[in-house]
């Protein structure tokens, strides 16, 4: 697909598949429109050009109902956005009511489940500003699966935390890909993408610049530029990656 900003082409024929439980994950530098792919996907910001299929239905077609299509490709931010004013259980539940149009029980019953699969229904009734940035993240993760999606976008989820905080997020996610969601994971944590990853695209100025499994990007990735970022990485984010081998360790 392709994407501009009045005259800044964002996204330049960016084009992947993606098969029920797989685990994508895009990487690349800052300002290679990895967000506004995200956003092109679910029609938040259609593309100028291009087509998104969804089931094998063009979601980019006129008169789609873009409102159902977003409560079918759920979204976690960067930066959480829950509601501040509303607590954790009221945030998750909240899209449920309004859109699903369940009732309040029901509401609060698939939410409850939804923190449970977090681990965070200990803290339903606490608002955003009491709780930790990773445990935001968390609701903000239970948010997008308490509405059962069938793709769930994460937009660099983990990159607005603290370092100590990084880890319970990813765990979660590490869980809930392993429970076989079709996700499209936006993250620089290679540990994470090497745990699950099922092909891992590397952007760069709105263009794939190579893609291939985990294992090929480890071992012999071979544009210069994705070897140099990646070297970069490991010097950023070696520990992450460190920690999910720790956590792969334990769960054996
Ligand atoms: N709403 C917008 N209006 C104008 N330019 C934008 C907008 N959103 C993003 N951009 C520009 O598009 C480019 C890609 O942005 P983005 O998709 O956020 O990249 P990434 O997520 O990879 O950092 C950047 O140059 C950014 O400044
Ligand atoms: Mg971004």
């Amino acid at each position: 697909m392709w994407k501009s900003y009045e005259d800044l082409q964002v996204l330049k024929g960016v084009s992947f598949e993606l098969a029920e439980k797989e685990v994508k994950v895009i990487f690349g530098p800052s300002g290679s429109g990895k967000s506004t792919l995200l956003r092109c996907i679910n029609m938040l910001n259609p593309p100028d050009k291009g087509e998104i299929f969804l089931h094998g239905k063009n979601i980019t077609a006129s008169g789609v109902n873009l409102n159902e299509i977003r409560t079918r490709i759920g979204m976690v931010f960067q930066h959480f956005n829950l509601f501040a004013h509303l607590k954790a259980i009221d945030n998750v539940s909240i899209g449920l009511r309004r859109v699903k149009g369940f009732s309040k029980e029901e509401a609060r019953e698939k939410a409850l489940e939804a923190l449970e699969r977090v681990k965070m229904a200990e803290w339903a009734d606490h608002y955003p500003a009491q709780l930790s940035g990773g445990q935001q993240q968390r609701v903000g993760i239970a948010r997008a699966l308490s509405m059962e999606p069938d793709i769930i976008l994460f937009d660099e989820p983990t990159s607005a935390l603290d370092p100590e905080l990084i880890g319970e997020v990813l765990q979660v996610m590490l869980d809930i890909a392993k429970a076989g969601t079709t996700m499209v994971v936006v993250t620089h944590e290679m540990g994470f993408a090497k745990a699950v990853a099922t092909e891992m695209i590397f952007l760069s100025e709105g263009a794939v610049i190579e893609r291939g499994t985990p294992k090929h990007f480890f071992m012999k990735p071979e544009s210069e530029r994705v070897r140099k970022f990646l070297k970069q990485l490991e010097v950023l984010y070696g520990t992450h990656e460190q920690m999910i081998d720790l956590l792969e360790e334990e769960e054996k």
